[in-house]
């Protein structure tokens, strides 16, 4: 056969070393952020149903749990509060002594190193489970604002070390910027969900996190699936009010997405990988349907590839096992 006629492009996929060597895109333990779930309560570690194998954990559990995450390798956790009281104004999310604040002191206690990433928003902590302030049906955004920054705060006073936040209210990262810089916090870097649609995959995170919308839905703050030109104009705001890296969520559904934001800004890029994204290859894979590592390791490599530099996902303690388990 002549071989000018056509490429041989199975010459480079020959042997494991071969694949390995032209390999272009690698996973590592540091790319992921876990997210954790901390309830108020002792000796509490009770299995989200919908989310088999992701716990909500007490204060007095999480340090077994924080010698886990750190042994395999993983540099950081997002920290989520499911509080045993909730008001309409959310307080519990900017109280000192909230659970996240709490949790946030336990983390740097025992693993000063291990990077805390602070999850703001009020919907875990309103009785109506709206991200922010309603008043006569309506999420209202400018008031919202001064509570969301009140939080950012008294998380950065807990210690910290990254604040994420996440309600989608115009003008949050420019609000949270100048309230940490005036409390002096001006080395607190924020990772804002600057990309969130609105999207039927957080329905697992919602039982996890106690956190349904008690009437109506989100689709006035988050972001129609349908859009890709207001994703960015929305991470375009971000940057100019002061973003240090920027969310885009969920990810497999939006693959697209990522890539368009990586192109088009050059701050680190996160993808969350959301909870019904993990419930669906959970759920799968209990049924003998797929293979969980193989199917779960080509949805964070795909992720990646799309143009995530790191991937917030509940598969961070597995798939960092699994990593280590193939060096
Ligand atoms: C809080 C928040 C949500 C998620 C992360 N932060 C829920 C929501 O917006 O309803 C979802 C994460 C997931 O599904 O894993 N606003």
């Amino acid at each position: 056969m002549d071989s000018t006629q056509f490429k041989r492009h199975r010459r480079l996929r020959r042997s494991a070393n071969l694949r390995s060597m032209v390999r272009e895109t690698h996973l590592r333990a540091e790319d992921f952020i876990y997210p954790l779930f901390i309830v108020e309560g002792e000796n509490r570690k009770n299995e989200v149903s919908s989310m088999p194998g992701v716990f909500q954990i007490s204060l007095d559990l999480l340090k077994r749990e924080l010698d886990e995450i750190v042994s395999l390798g993983i540099k950081s956790v997002i920290l989520f509060g499911v509080p045993e009281e909730k008001d309409d104004c959310g307080s519990g999310a900017y109280h000192n002594h909230g659970i996240v604040q709490e949790a946030t002191r336990e983390v740097k206690k025992h693993h000063p190193d291990l990077l805390v990433v602070a999850d703001t928003c009020l919907c875990e902590y309103t009785d109506h489970g709206h991200c922010g302030l309603v008043e006569n049906g309506q999420v209202l955004n400018d008031a919202s604002l001064a509570l969301l920054v009140k939080t950012a705060i008294s998380q950065a006073e807990a210690g910290a070390d990254i604040i994420a936040p996440s309600n989608m209210m115009d003008g949050f990262v420019s609000a949270i910027r100048k309230g940490l810089d005036e409390a002096g916090f001006e080395d607190i870097p924020i990772m804002s969900y600057a990309v969130k649609y609105s999207s039927a995959f957080y329905g697992p995170f919602r039982d996890a996190a106690n956190s349904t919308p008690q009437f109506g839905d989100r689709k006035t703050y988050q972001m129609d699936p349908a859009n890709r030109m207001e994703a960015l104009r929305e991470a375009q705001s971000d940057i100019e009010e002061g973003a240090d890296f920027l969310i885009v969520k969920p990810a497999l559904s939006y693959l697209d997405i990522i890539r368009d934001v990586k192109n088009s800004f050059n701050v680190p890029m996160v993808a969350y990988n959301v909870s019904g994204e993990y419930s669906l290859i959970k759920a799968a894979a209990l049924n003998g349907w797929v293979d969980e590592k193989a199917v779960a390791m080509e949805m964070l490599t795909s992720i990646k590839r799309a143009g995530a530099d790191l991937i917030i996902t509940y598969f961070a303690k597995d798939a960092a096992k699994w990593i280590k388990e193939s060096n």
